[in-house]
């Protein structure tokens, strides 16, 4: 097994934390982990802990529709995880002690991947991901650099689905996306690995 894979297979046995004594499946995340965009989002809900893959319900819809957009594919050019790998039960938050379980799993995830973009999909995201004051109604779609590595956050998929007036601004931070990518990708768009 590649280390990939390893990891995938411990985190598919983890019980660190409550979580996983209601959890169906553990999410680890879908796509391309060679590829140089990872989307981070909240935690699974409920299609996503029958299915064990994220973004698969409603929301995960509308976000391929932003993804193709921009000509991003979830199999071949990204990869998308979540703060959380197990469902919190009524899809509430995630608690900060689950979040600090889960965490080295994201870590590990990224240091194998080595992200050149992180895009995190609403707040709880960016704010583990960016800042813990990161306010997403008034800074998404603007970028930031930590470490070398180009940090952005966009309206999570579901709060677009409650507040559909919103789209048109979610389709201004994929647009950004997309520059960004062509500014500092190198594969991404042309060669995926
Ligand atoms: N919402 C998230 O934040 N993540 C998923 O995987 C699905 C819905
Ligand atoms: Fe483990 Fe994360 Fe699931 Fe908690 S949420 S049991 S830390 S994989």
């Amino acid at each position: 097994m590649n280390p990939w894979e390893t990891l995938r297979e411990e985190c598919l046995q983890c019980t660190n934390c409550s979580l996983h004594t209601t959890r169906k499946q553990v999410v680890f995340g879908m796509g391309n982990p060679k590829a140089e965009v990872l989307f981070v989002g909240e935690g699974p809900g409920a299609n996503e802990d029958e299915q064990g893959l994220p973004f698969v319900g409603r929301s995960g819809k509308l976000l391929d529709v932003y993804l193709e957009s921009i000509q991003l594919s979830r199999e071949k050019n990204i990869f998308i995880a979540n703060i959380v790998k197990c469902r919190p039960p009524q899809n509430r938050d995630p608690l900060p002690e689950e979040r600090e379980a889960c965490l080295p799993w994201l870590r590990a995830q990224f240091k194998q991947m080595k992200p050149k973009i992180v895009v995190c999909l609403g707040r709880v995201a960016a704010q583990v991901m960016i800042r813990p004051d990161f306010a997403i109604t008034k800074e998404h779609g603007q970028w930031t650099q930590k470490n070398n590595i180009w940090f952005m956050a966009t309206l999570h998929p579901a709060a677009l689905l409650r507040n559909p007036n919103n789209k048109p601004m979610a389709f201004e931070d994929y647009a950004t996306l997309r520059d960004k990518i062509e500014e500092v990708c190198e594969h991404t768009y042309t060669n995926p690995l």
